[in-house]
């Protein structure tokens, strides 16, 4: 496995250059484009890595998932009742359709999404941003792991937008705490610093029935484990979600830091990160790499059907 990541690095790494590093957030455009590391968790226990598998990034989006997990395991089918899980077709940030569908998101994935369940999780806990810190901690087995500040207060300055929508929720009666509270969390939880291996071991549960291989502490139940990765097969990747499912075929969840998230269910959980993003603000690189190890073996769901 060691030999097929390193070539597979080799063969994504010409694709740097040809994407760009995110620009919205000021701290996140400063990053280094030309890193790039990918890191595969065994439901074994084992781990297996490339290039820069152990260089920490801004996990952004693929936080999202986590705060997804947290909100199932204290409320779960009940958050249903909030948000959809439809594929949206739309950008990450688009408010379009939130307005046409009155204040309910469609997913938990688009930023609309998720500051919902950032709100139910608000609700729930005393100090979310340490809840999650550590709930991610304990997931990875890094007692290390905490948020970058400065990515953090550089999100929260820039926030109108993600603002925007969370008052338009507000206003449908789809939001329940104190706005600038819920950006304050859902900033932190996007600012989480990690690395390929940090991450791939944190959702090592999800390629397992739910138990994190690791400790074998039950994260989700089987049945909540299958439908969280349904989530990400139909909108892990925004508007590219047919695409990631056509070309990788995995449940999957990127975030504008560079990094993917992909599972491949009751084998591994891989992750890679690249900075440079293509048009739809997923990893340029990392798509690439995971398309070539998907195929190499032979991971996609979807291979039962072909
Ligand atoms: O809300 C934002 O804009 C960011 N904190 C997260 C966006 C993100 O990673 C979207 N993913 N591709």
């Amino acid at each position: 496995m060691h030999a097929l990541l390193t070539d597979i690095l080799r063969q994504v790494r010409p694709l740097i250059g040809q994407g760009q590093v995110a620009q919205y957030i000021p701290a996140l455009a400063r990053v280094v484009p030309d890193q790039l590391g990918i890191a595969v968790y065994g439901v074994d226990g084992q781990v297996y890595s490339a290039g820069d598998a152990h260089t920490p990034f801004s996990i952004q989006s693929i936080s999202k998932v986590f705060s997804l997990v947290q909100a199932i395991g204290h409320s779960g089918e009940a958050i249903w009742e909030r948000l959809g899980h439809e594929p949206s077709g739309q950008a990450f940030n688009s408010m379009v359709q939130l307005e046409v569908e009155k204040g309910r998101p469609r997913n938990p994935f688009i930023n609309a999404g998720a500051l919902v369940i950032c709100d139910i999780n608000q609700s729930r806990f005393a100090a979310p941003a340490l809840s999650m810190r550590d709930f991610v901690r304990r997931l990875a087995g890094n007692a290390e792991l905490a948020a970058d500040r400065v990515v953090a207060d550089s999100e929260y300055q820039f926030r109108a937008r993600n603002a925007a929508m969370a008052y338009l929720m507000q206003a449908f009666g789809n939001f329940n705490n104190d706005v600038d509270a819920v950006l304050r969390s859902y900033f932190h939880h996007c600012a989480l610093a990690m690395s390929c291996v940090d991450v791939a071991r944190a959702f090592g549960f999800l390629a397992h029935r739910g138990a994190n291989p690791h400790t074998g502490e039950v994260v989700l139940s089987a049945r909540q484990t299958q439908q969280v990765n349904a989530v990400m097969a139909t909108s892990g990747l925004y508007d590219e979600a047919g695409n990631f499912a056509y070309r990788v075929g995995l449940p999957g969840k990127s975030g504008v830091g560079g990094g993917i998230l992909a599972v491949v269910p009751g084998r591994f959980t891989v992750c890679v990160w690249s900075p440079e993003l293509n048009a739809a603000g997923n990893s340029l690189a990392g798509m690439k790499a995971l398309e070539l190890l998907s195929e190499q073996i032979g991971g996609s769901v979807f291979s039962a059907l072909g």
